[in-house]
């Protein structure tokens, strides 16, 4: 039957389910230039409002990730990857690579920039002097059968049909949908070739996802696809209320993620780690349960192989290893610091992460538009956070800057970003696994 796009759109939009054929032609004629702009964008605002059901969803993801280059590895290598929604002050990515990989699990890890205000794995990696993120895939490949990990940028040629759709979801309205979210990232980690997925699904002010409900909503959605697909899938929800760990900023987040490593940094940022990493190893084999993969992730911290691992993976995409020992050093650093202090003193109720994360941005630690350069020095320290006692005087963020101008907006979008109160309990950091 030929494709006609009007009655395709008018399907969706009343509520009738597009065919396999019909969703495959759609990708197809997307890739070659052959449908206007405008109809795309009727056709995902349709899909805003009447969703997917598992089939097509299913259907338009496969096709999404068919549109491109396909990474293969030998099916032996049980090859895990892990993904994040996205939230403010993640380096989980950092510290997981080299953990799950000297535990056993071989890690493919394809990752974007920063999106919005949330920041992105590359900028972060790439504050490291001469780290290379812009593997091609004959050198990506060949790390992850040498060292048992590599990570590096999205290649152009992985999903590129995604990436036509997410340019015009962005300028549509049409982001915020949870069979889009989902078909966007699935299609991505299928192209990457991993046969295992661990989600980490963020919720609360400084994700995609705010309430509990849709989260929990996305995370059952990535998981459902991802097993009609063929793959293992776990996601556990985690808090995104406050930000994660003690550092927000592309280099001082390396710092934080180099202190886990070293077996001390924040209690939430290792909890996190240790409990994405049981799962990864679960998944790929290398444990026999995430409770053992858990205990196999504390013990490499403490042995210091994921420290090791850590380095291995930085010489071998051609940073500076010596980052490891000396950090402070190495990384980059903001020239000036300001303290954004409490005044009335008690328990800190409230720290919210989406000003943490767009007074980042607004310090030119993440991009304003596509092209932006990034001051991979700017930092946010978070010295006290939910549930933490403080004095009336003592500073609650401590900004690393350069530029006196960006100050005064991250100053603005900071100021009332945390309350106190007279008690506030600590937050739990994981709230539900979906298995
Ligand atoms: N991350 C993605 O990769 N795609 C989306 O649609 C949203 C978040």
């Amino acid at each position: 039957m030929t494709f006609n796009m009007l009655d395709f759109i008018e399907k969706k939009r009343t509520g009738k389910p597009n065919t396999e054929e019909e969703l495959k032609t759609l990708v197809a004629k997307t890739m070659s230039k052959e449908l206007p702009d405008y109809q795309l964008a009727a056709w995902l605002m349709a899909v805003c409002f009447n969703g997917l059901n598992d089939d097509e969803l299913m259907y338009f993801t496969q096709a999404l990730a068919d549109s491109g280059e396909r990474y293969t590895f030998p099916a032996d290598m049980h090859i895990v990857d892990k993904h994040s929604t996205g939230g403010v002050g993640d380096k989980a990515t950092l510290i997981l690579l080299p953990l799950a990989s000297c535990c056993g699990a071989s890690v493919s890890k394809l990752s974007g920039p920063a999106l919005g205000y949330t920041g992105g794995t590359v900028d972060k990696f790439e504050s490291i002097p001469g780290m290379n993120m812009k593997l091609d895939s004959a050198e990506f490949l060949s790390q992850v059968r040498r060292i048992g990990c590599a990570v590096s940028g999205h290649s152009k040629e992985l999903a590129p049909a995604e990436g036509i759709f997410y340019k015009l979801r962005d300028v549509t309205g049409t982001v915020p949908s949870i069979p889009l979210i989902t078909s966007s990232i699935v299609s991505k980690k299928l192209a990457g070739g991993a046969a295992s997925y661990v989600f980490d699904v963020k919720c609360g002010s400084g994700a995609f996802m705010k309430d509990r409900v849709s989260a929990e909503a996305l995370a059952r959605s990535l998981v459902g696809v991802s097993k009609k697909l063929g793959k293992n899938a776990v996601a556990v929800l985690t808090d995104m209320e406050q930000p994660l760990g003690e550092w927000v900023g592309n280099a001082a987040e390396v710092y934080e993620a180099i202190e886990v490593l070293s077996g001390r940094g924040p209690d939430d940022t290792k909890e996190l780690c240790v409990t994405l990493c049981g799962h990864m190893l679960a998944l790929s084999g290398a444990a026999a349960s995430a409770e053992e993969g858990r205990k196999k992730a504390e013990q490499a911290i403490a042995d210091g192989s994921a420290l090791s691992k850590f380095k291995e993976i930085v010489a071998s995409q051609g940073g500076d290893a010596e980052v490891v020992r000396h950090p402070l050093e190495i990384l980059p650093k903001a020239s000036k610091k300001y303290q954004l202090k409490e005044t009335k003193g008690g328990v800190i109720s409230r720290l919210d992460a989406l000003s943490v994360g767009e007074a980042l941005r607004a310090l030119g630690g993440g991009r304003m538009k596509l092209g932006d350069k990034i001051d991979y020095s700017a930092a946010i320290r978070l010295n006290k956070k939910i549930g933490c006692a403080v004095d009336a005087g003592e500073s609650v963020i401590d900004v690393f800057y350069n530029d006196g101008e960006k100050l005064k907006d991250a100053i603005s979008l900071l100021e009332g970003c945390w309350s106190t109160e007279a008690s506030a309990e600590k937050r739990s950091l994981i709230i539900e696994t979906i298995a």
